[in-house]
């Protein structure tokens, strides 16, 4: 009797200590998780939508990422926003030529173009930017296309004319905040007057 009621005692002593011993481990597991799980932050492209899909509204029978759509959406309207800016469309005059004779491919290679450096820069993992670097892609003499080089004022009417065009999609002044200080990191890249 003696002997089981001290194997009994022993048993007790046992659950408690490997539940003490358990209960540690969990403990300093939980700690080891909590300082190398990394921080999941949202990127810009996130928070402009992300990776849900949603119908592309310019052909209904595909689907497009929702921040594609929108980083798309801006882009178009702020080449249009250029087409129309006084200040700024004598450097589109190859684009301006072709679209006013109905050919509309410089267009849509510039809208993809832009898009997909907009995608990546923001933080999408589905697209690649396959166009010049930016430096080339405003160098004259390397890009035909863009007429002239642009100063740093020429600059800042671009980032007015692309607040235009993102208002005009209803982006909040946070994430256009966060676009323009996304944009004027490229700033001496594209300025080369
Ligand atoms: C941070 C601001 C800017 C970004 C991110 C940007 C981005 C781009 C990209 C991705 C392209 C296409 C390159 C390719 O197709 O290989 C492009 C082309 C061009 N950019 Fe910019 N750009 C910026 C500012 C400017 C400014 C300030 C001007 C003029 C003052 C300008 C004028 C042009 C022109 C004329 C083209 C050629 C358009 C065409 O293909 O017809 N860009 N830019």
């Amino acid at each position: 009797m003696k002997k089981v009621s001290l194997n009994l005692k022993d048993a007790l002593m046992a659950i408690v200590v490997s539940g003490l011993v358990v209960s540690m481990s969990l403990m300093s597991a939980c700690k080891k998780s909590d300082s190398s799980t990394p921080v999941t932050t949202m990127s810009l492209y996130d928070s402009l939508g992300g990776t849900t899909k949603v119908v592309d509204p310019t052909n209904t029978s595909v689907m497009i990422e929702k921040g594609r759509l929108g980083l798309r959406s801006v882009v178009d309207s702020t080449i249009f926003v250029i087409a129309g800016d006084p200040k700024l469309n004598g450097f589109f005059t190859v684009l301006l030529a072709e679209v006013t004779s109905g050919n509309t491919s410089g267009f849509t290679a510039l809208s993809n173009n832009l898009t997909d450096f907009f995608c990546v820069a923001t933080g999408a993992k589905n697209f690649t930017y396959g166009g010049k670097n930016m430096v080339d892609a405003h160098d004259p003499a390397k890009n035909t296309r863009m007429n002239g080089k642009a100063s740093s004022a020429d600059f800042d009417q671009f980032v007015t004319d692309l607040v235009v065009g993102a208002k005009k999609n209803g982006l909040s002044d946070q994430l256009i905040g966060q676009v323009g200080t996304l944009v004027n990191t490229l700033r001496s890249q594209v300025v080369q007057k």
